[in-house]
């Protein structure tokens, strides 16, 4: 995920910049780069690869005032052309977060004449602002976010002007004496100042040496609270957080945001994979799709299942990828590898057995330049940003919303799905942000049933169909770190044999959520309440009747039916690190486990 810094003041902005990007560094990065006012024009430099790389082919540098950024890429290769900053005339603009209407905005800009250079989607930005520019640098940015779509962080110069502005994308201002910054988060700048201002959405700041003045975007003024941060270093990483996993699950409405903007257009009911370049008539040809993965991107790959054999009729096989290399039978003529780090090597050998067969193959992974991305016909990214603790979590709900967006781009094209049904789970999915927002804030719920609970030696996770993933899933996670015994059920198997299992001592986690089997899974509860079973139900918020069966209740906001086993992720994701914390355990290095898994 890419990161802003900004300097304003009295010192050279050049090591500022590059020191405050350094500790930038652990959001994940593909480039990086600088812009520096030196008293006579804006200096621009920037490459791809390691800031380390940056800093040494810098000169030295006069100028006090500048803005620097590290670059993730989305639009566009990692290369030095689509590094930031972008310039126009004597602008200069770095960015964080996605231009949905982009496409748009360039074609207007191309008319006007401005000539592009790179392929992203902030040159556009920078293009936009030196369009409104008449001698005032804010009202040409807040002209500019106006004509935007979509979720940015950015942040401007111009001579010795600085104006920042957020939308859905974090920035902070740091206060000095004599000199202020801005950063993508407050680690970058933690060594500089304690005193910091949290910028909300839709506001923009004029940095200046010696005052920061706020505004919202239609040029009110904005008074803002100081924070004073009194981290040390570690606390300031998490941003706060105990753990990097409480952290990354509070990410999620962001990342989800993140793994669908610019690849939706509500307004045609169009699914948009640039890259992809399929025509219908190969979607037509397509008549099973293997998923290969392991661990929980193996359960993201069986609510795939689910997602493209409801959606696009199409059959998935979902395999196990240590166990598919030895199969002796060829996989679909589509194969998806699924895979955050990239480097899982079970998956790797799995992929390379099913090239052997001739299948075309896609990646859905999170880290740009993954091994696996080298070895596939197409790579879909997750854009989760970089995911710190060992436990899973948001790539895996970002994995979830890119499956979900390739059954609608498949079943559309193969005629299986209508234009007004894809708008309308567009309309769905762009409420899901806001509706695990929710869930966060009502944390409080899940952490007393986890302590309720948190000494048992045994838990069962239970949901059907598109809920029977996020039970796996549920399970895996306890499993992971709290080191606790699990298992994840299809509901409906349990009286097939784990039934036997279940007493007053074996908690059952119910996905209950409204949808087709509703019903059933509430007859499942009764099977299990039977037997004295603990049951804490995972149930819409408007579902009273549910609370006649249960223990406890853990309400989620009412979703499509497809969609609501998100919001019930981030419940067992919750669930399992609350259960964890009371038993102490090592959150974000579980014994035994490691982030990528390079061995076979
Ligand atoms: O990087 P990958 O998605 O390929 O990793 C696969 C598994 O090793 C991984 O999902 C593992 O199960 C995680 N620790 C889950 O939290």
């Amino acid at each position: 995920m890419c990161g802003i810094a900004g300097y304003n003041g009295k010192q050279k902005a050049a090591p500022i910049l590059i020191d405050s990007l350094k500790r930038l560094e652990y959001r994940g990065y593909d480039s990086a780069g600088i812009a520096v006012f030196d008293n006579t024009s804006i200096k621009v430099y920037k490459d791809k690869g390691k800031i380390a790389e940056l800093e040494k082919g810098l000169p030295d540098i006069t100028g006090s005032v500048g803005i620097g950024h590290t670059r993730w890429a989305t639009h566009g290769r990692p290369d030095k052309v689509n590094a930031h900053p972008h310039t126009s005339g004597d602008i200069a603009v770095v960015h964080n977060g996605i231009i949905e209407n982009y496409q748009t905005l360039k074609e207007r800009l191309v008319h006007s004449g401005y000539t592009f250079v790179s392929e992203t989607d902030t040159e556009v930005l920078a293009h936009l602002i030196n369009h409104y520019y008449r001698n005032n640098l804010k009202e040409a940015v807040m002209s500019a976010l106006k004509d935007v779509t979509g979720s940015y962080a950015v942040a401007v110069l111009r001579g010795t002007e600085m104006v920042a502005a957020r939308k859905d994308s974090p920035l902070v201002v740091g206060l000095g004496s004599g000199e202020n910054f801005i950063a993508s988060d407050i680690p970058a700048v933690l060594k500089y100042t304690r005193n910091f201002i949290l910028m909300d959405n839709m506001e923009l700041a004029c940095v200046y040496p010696d005052e920061v003045l706020f505004f919202d975007i239609n040029n009110k003024p904005v008074e803002k609270a100081v924070t004073i941060i009194d981290w040390d270093m570690e606390a300031a990483e998490k941003s706060g957080y105990d753990h990097f996993m409480l952290k990354e699950i509070h990410e999620q409405p962001v990342s989800i945001h993140g793994a669908f903007a610019g690849r939706i257009s509500e307004l045609e009911g169009n699914i948009i994979f640039e890259d992809m370049g399929l025509s219908g008539e190969q979607v037509k040809e397509i008549s099973r799709i293997s998923v290969i993965a392991c661990g929980t991107s193996l359960n993201a790959g069986l609510f795939g299942k689910y997602l493209f054999e409801h959606l696009a009729g199409i059959h998935v096989d979902v395999e196990i990828a240590s166990e598919f290399r030895y199969a002796h039978s060829p996989p679909g003529s589509l194969v998806i590898a699924i895979s955050q780090s990239g480097e899982t090597a079970d998956t790797l050998a799995a992929l390379r057995q099913a090239k052997s067969y001739g299948s075309g193959t896609i990646a859905v992974t999170n880290v740009i330049g993954g091994t696996i991305t080298r070895e596939v016909d197409c790579v879909v990214y997750t854009r989760s940003g970089p995911e710190i603790g060992v436990a899973a979590t948001k790539t895996f709900t970002s994995q979830l919303i890119v499956l979900y967006l390739l059954a609608l781009y498949f079943g559309k094209l193969n005629g299986k799905i209508s234009t007004d049904k894809i708008k309308r789970m567009i309309s769905s999915l762009k409420k899901i942000p806001a509706q695990v927002t929710r869930i966060l804030e009502n944390r409080e719920v899940v952490r007393e049933c986890a302590e309720n609970f948190a000494s048992s030696n045994d838990f069962f996770f239970i949901g059907r169909t598109f809920n029977y993933p996020i039970a796996l899933e549920g399970a895996l996670k306890l499993k992971e770190i709290s080191y606790i015994h699990a298992e994840g059920y299809a509901a409906g198997e349990l009286k097939h044999g784990p039934l036997a299992l279940i007493s007053g001592k074996t908690p059952v986690v119910a996905i209950a959520t409204r949808g087709l089997t509703y019903d059933k899974v509430v007859s499942n509860i009764k099977e299990v309440k039977a037997r004295d079973a603990p049951v804490i139900a995972i149930a819409d918020e408007n579902d009273i009747e549910i609370e006649k069966y249960v223990d406890m209740v853990i309400r989620v906001p009412a979703a499509d039916e497809i969609l609501s086993p998100l919001l019930s992720t981030v419940v067992v994701q919750l669930l399992s690190y609350y259960v964890a914390r009371e038993r102490n355990c090592s959150i974000d290095q579980p014994r035994n486990l490691a982030k990528s898994v390079t061995v076979e």
